[in-house]
């Protein structure tokens, strides 16, 4: 097993492929269908839960989308095999693994935040590793704090670089711990870390997101016995051993809110094939308030709107609450409702910056460090826009925008599938992070989009080989 190949084009990797803007004619309803493959937010972790044995792991129903392939080549670099064996399923196998050198760890980090998840495996099966400063995004500093802490009270050794951490540990050992805040990312890195200590681990205040449970269910498979019980608290068995596994990752709920709400905001109708209702349940209940309606099969969620959008009051939380990343194209159609909506954003700090250009293509978005329309949380009285008011509904009207992360990308091309004229979007790259084939998708579902992207699709198609 000694190939790597993703449908991916190196120029997405390099992202260049963000240098090609995308340009959308606006005024149209989306209608039509299309499939939403596995989460971008699972699949990742997925990958890493390999490195947590020696033997063979296959993965299915895996989406085409950079992250992926990020993750891909960093697991042969640790020195595992990763092979893309037909559509959507991937083989994986760690057999010898050897730390990133600093300068693979530093190429990685700057392109994700995977590399701090693999600590857990890393110390496991070969005791050291050094993770590079991550740094932020623009959503907010997010620092690893959390993750140094519970890797500390598991009993790895923490030194801190000047450009990085260096993580040290003869055996895991189990611990009591307990999260200041249900951070996914610390809860990941708290699983992947205890399965192979010593004795059992508990976790309070944890996560218990959707993705977290499917990353339970894989580490399940591979031998650990892992219970999340009531109050959010999750008890970890160490194991001395896991084995492979074969699983098929959950479908990303994120992509589907999405396109539903490119539904709404654009008058139109979807269906999205692949979506599941029990993953999305806070987000269908918001969909309908606001005046969008949908119909669950055992294939998927058709989207649409029912009538004229009402204005709401929204605060995002942790699960099972409004998600942070369903946010940004919420607020989009938002902009097309009758009155005045409040959303309160409760997981990041800084994740309205994206809101100045919707008000560039004519919204009123207004920003307010209060804790508006909700309980008061961690972000209130300190100096964070973390409140938004939208006062709609208001014409948007096509203009020149660049994407500053991925669910701010996505929120700007239904703006520009809504506003009047022509929209050219650059920086379409980290859309792609997160969104597969999303230009082929919104061509299927009569979107105007400049026919130069048309020929990037096509290279989309074309296999990479790597030997
Ligand atoms: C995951 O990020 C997702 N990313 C995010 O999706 C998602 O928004 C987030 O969970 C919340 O659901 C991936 O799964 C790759 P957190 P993660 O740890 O794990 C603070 C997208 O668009 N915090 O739950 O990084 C942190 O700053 C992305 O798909 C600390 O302070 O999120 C944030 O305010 C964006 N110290 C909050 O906790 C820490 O050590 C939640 O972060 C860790 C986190």
């Amino acid at each position: 097993m000694s190939t790597i190949s993703f449908d991916v084009p190196p120029e997405v990797l390099d992202n260049r492929e963000s240098e090609r803007a995308l340009r959308v004619r606006g005024g149209r309803s989306l209608r039509g269908e299309i499939s939403v493959r596995g989460a971008k937010n699972t699949l990742p972790k997925n990958m890493v839960a390999s490195l947590l044995t020696d033997q063979e792991c296959v993965l299915r129903n895996v989406a085409g989308v950079s992250d992926v392939e990020i993750v891909g080549r960093m697991v042969r670099a640790l020195g595992g095999e990763v092979e893309h064996t037909g559509s959507g399923e991937i083989r994986m196998c760690a057999a010898r693994l050897a730390p990133l050198s600093r300068g693979e760890a530093a190429e990685f980090s700057g392109r994700s935040r995977i590399p701090v998840l693999l600590c857990g495996p890393l110390l496991n099966r070969v005791g050291e590793l050094f993770i590079p400063d991550l740094g932020g995004c623009d959503i907010g500093p997010r620092p690893i704090d959390f993750h140094l802490e519970v890797l500390a009270e598991l009993g790895a050794r923490v030194e801190e670089t000047s450009d990085g951490v260096r993580l040290t540990a003869r055996r895991l050992q189990g611990a009591r711990i307990r999260l200041p805040y249900p951070s996914v990312g610390a809860t990941e890195q708290v699983l992947l870390a205890a399965v192979l200590a010593e004795v059992v681990t508990e976790l309070s205040n944890a996560a218990i997101e959707p993705e977290i449970i499917d990353l339970i269910a894989v580490l399940q498979k591979m031998g650990a016995t892992i219970s999340v019980e009531t109050d959010r608290v999750i008890t970890i068995n160490g194991v001395a051993q896991m084995h492979g596994f074969e699983h098929t990752a959950m479908p990303d709920r994120l992509e589907t809110a999405s396109w539903a709400c490119a539904a709404l905001a654009t008058d139109g109708r979807i269906f999205v094939s692949g979506a599941h209702q029990l993953d999305m349940m806070t987000f269908l209940n918001a969909f309908r308030r606001v005046g969008g309606d949908f119909r669950v099969s055992d294939e998927g969620i058709e989207f649409w709107r029912a009538g004229p959008l009402r204005s709401v009051a929204l605060e995002t939380d942790v699960h099972p609450g409004f998600m942070t990343d369903w946010q940004q194209p919420f607020v989009v159609a938002l902009t097309q409702a009758e009155g005045v909506s409040i959303v309160h954003e409760t997981v990041y700090e800084d994740r309205f910056g994206y809101t100045s250009a919707l008000n560039d293509m004519g919204a009123q978005v207004q920003l307010y460090r209060d804790c508006l329309g909700g309980r008061s949380c961690r972000f209130g009285q300190r100096n964070h826009l973390h409140s938004a008011v939208i006062v709609g509904p208001t014409p948007l009207r096509g203009t020149e925008i660049h994407v500053p992360d991925l669910r701010a990308g996505f929120s700007y091309v239904i703006a520009a599938l809504v506003a009047d004229g022509v929209s050219t979007i650059t920086n379409v790259g980290l859309i792609r992070r997160g969104y597969e084939s999303f230009e082929d998708k919104l061509r299927a579902l009569g979107a105007d989009l400049d026919a130069g992207v048309g020929s990037a699709s096509r290279t989309l198609r074309r296999r990479i080989v790597s030997a």
